[in-house]
């Protein structure tokens, strides 16, 4: 969770360190701080709440440094305050350091400190990481900071500064996101790259264990060695424009009406729709393996892990190839029967999800073979996976994620229709579905002109307390991941369920407040889903459908219905998932609610 930022050069650090701040802020946080030098003197500012209120503060002070530290912070030890804000200091306030991750070893570090004599101003974990620092120098930060690393057990990104050192910052990482970046006479560090690519597009990504040094003649990269590393630069393809809102009035309002052309950049030059076939570069190496593997896992969190129970049903369906979905939280820890001939696909959309590497890192340790389906360039799953397949969906900023799922169900769609030809789909079959694939950004355009209708219904029942999603077959997953959107950004409890289950329990819930999303296409399924649904309205329940355009019959049954246009069982999840991102999205305006930076929630989960 939580973003650094650190400058270090010839102009002012300060602006550029609050404005990195604040393109983090999408990230979510409870509050911020920055560090500075001035001239060999340390000035450390923090706030809880805003960065705006960080940044008038500073305004009123004008102060200028050319070295600086800056911090959001996301609590996890010790709530929202100003002492637990980063950055932290050590007692003789020479050192200050920001700090992503967890240290899990950190009340035995600190009590032994305590005892030592030494007193601690917060609750944090990273308090503790200043106090090793500050122990361990002699005269060279970096020495100090690898020093203090090494007692350390757990997961870091960090910067920091010292008052002997003024014109140094020296930073780390251990399974949290650290970047550096060159610009002209100045050099960045930071946890993402859009804090600093108003500045820069010369990047580097730290790998675990190196320290990098930056001072105003430039950075240096050691590995966990203490080796010199000579590091590649990463040119930054995308820019500021595809970061910003464009006229929208959410993040997640531009990536919901993104997706014609995101589901159409995940399948460009992979669908072969002249063969009916699919090709992903990324892994068509690795096919035979997937194919003949002994077990097959997905492995994810939250939406991603919805994307993966989807491509579990089209595989089985499709492919007739059998697979299992992990959450990544609950994977190691249930002994998980995979081996060197098991394939293990991540999928993730920052690729920094703590919970997803740590599945990695169990899969690895037991010998399976783990690929990425991931979104974020370079980021760590990227790396740390063996091969993989880039969504490409661009930057995903709107915490609740949206065009990011459609995406990774959309190259789950291309690996299953692969998968299934080599196990003996037809042509015909292979050309029926990938026809139906490129026809999907018409479709979902389609779908988004019901925008103005969707907000109306969601007037109707932003009130509601509850809600509960019903979907058979591949739509129960849908019906999960429109429940959870709606949580996620309107605070309203919501539950997703396979349809017929509802008797089984739910049905207990059911009166005139509760609204019930109901999805029933026209498919097998429909017939069952209509009966559910009447079930529902002899409760006094009050029900959305979604339905296939053209369907009359369920005008009578439901209060309301939102038209999606006919699909194969394919590519029916893609455009069953729209209506419901914007039912959430609408309820969630209605209600008053912060859409793309919701309570409690961060946009990568760098934390177990
Ligand atoms: C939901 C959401 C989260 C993420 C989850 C995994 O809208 O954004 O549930 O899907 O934290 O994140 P990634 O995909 O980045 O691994």
């Amino acid at each position: 969770m939580c973003g650094i930022v650190g400058y270090i050069g010839k102009n002012n650090a300060i602006p550029v360190v609050m404005q990195g701040l604040q393109r983090l802020e999408y990230r979510g946080y409870d509050s911020c701080g920055i560090a500075m030098m001035n001239s060999d003197k340390m000035i450390l500012e923090k706030v809880t709440g805003k960065v705006e209120e960080l940044q008038g503060l500073l305004a009123r002070q004008k102060m200028s440094s050319s070295v600086a530290i800056g911090h959001t912070r996301w609590a996890t030890h010790g709530p929202p305050t100003i002492s637990n804000a980063h950055p932290h200091t050590s007692q003789d306030g020479k050192v200050a350091l920001v700090h992503n991750g967890i240290i899990e070893n950190y009340k035995v570090l600190r009590d032994g400190l305590i005892s030592a004599g030494y007193e601690f101003s917060s609750e944090t974990d990273t308090e503790v990481i200043a106090a090793l620092v500050s122990q361990a120098y002699h005269g060279n930060l970096e020495q100090a900071v690898r020093e203090a690393l090494s007692y350390v057990v757990g997961a870091y990104g960090l910067a920091v500064i010292h008052t002997d050192e003024p014109e140094k910052i020296v930073c780390s990482r251990k399974g949290a996101p650290l970047i550096m970046a060159m610009g002209d006479g100045e050099f960045f560090v930071a946890s993402d790259v859009a804090a600093i690519l108003h500045y820069s597009k010369d990047v580097i990504y730290l790998d675990n264990e190196e320290i990098g040094i930056l001072t105003p003649d430039g950075v240096k990269i050691y590995s966990g060695d203490d080796e010199p590393v000579d590091k590649k630069i990463h040119k930054i393809t995308f820019n500021l424009e595809e970061i910003e809102k464009g006229g929208y009035e959410h993040f997640m309002l531009k990536e919901i009406f993104s997706q014609p052309q995101t589901i159409f950049d995940a399948m460009r030059g992979r669908l072969l729709p002249e063969t009916g076939d699919a090709h992903l570069g990324g892994i068509d190496h690795m096919i035979g393996s997937i194919l003949h593997a002994d077990q097959r896992y997905f492995t994810a969190c939250g939406t991603s892990w919805h994307a993966a129970l989807i491509g579990e049903m089209m595989f089985e369906q499709f492919a007739r190839i059998p697979c299992e979905v992990e959450y990544a939280s609950e994977f190691r820890y249930r002994e998980p029967l995979v081996d060197a001939k098991s394939i293990v696909f991540a999928i993730s959309q920052s690729g920094e999800t703590a919970d997803t590497l740590a599945a990695i890192q169990e899969a690895k340790t037991r010998k399976a073979t783990v690929l990425g389906i991931c979104n974020v360039v370079g980021s760590s799953i990227a790396r740390e996976t063996e091969a993989g397949v880039y969504i490409h969906a661009g930057p995903e900023i709107g915490v609740a994620s949206t065009k990011a799922f459609t995406s990774q169900v959309t190259v789950l769609s291309l690996l299953t229709l692969k998968l299934a030809r080599l196990m003996g789909m037809s042509r015909e079959d292979g050309l029926e579905i990938s026809q139906a694939m490129q026809k999907l950004p018409e479709n979902v355009e389609w779908v988004l002109k019901q925008a103005d209708q969707i907000a109306e219904i969601a007037k109707l029942y932003s009130d509601a307390s509850n809600f509960l999603y019903l979907g058979r077959g591949v739509n129960f997953p849908v019906a999960l991941e429109g429940a959870l959107k709606l949580k996620e950004i309107s605070y309203i409890h919501a539950e997703g369920y396979p349809a017929a289950e509802m008797k089984h329990g739910p049905i207990a819930l059911i009166d005139k407040s509760m609204p019930i999303v109901a999805i029933a296409p026209q498919d097998k399924t429909y017939d069952k889903i209509i009966s559910n649904i009447e079930e529902v309205k002899a409760r006094h329940g009050r029900v959305i459908a979604l339905a296939t355009e053209g369907d009359t019959r369920i005008k009578d049954i439901a209060d309301h219905v939102l038209y999606v246009p006919a699909a194969l069982s394919f590519t029916a999840p893609i455009l069953n998932v729209i209506p419901l991102q914007l039912l959430a999205y609408y309820v969630a305006v209605e209600r008053g609610c912060n859409v793309d930076q919701p309570r409690n929630l961060a946009k990568s989960v760098t934390v177990e």
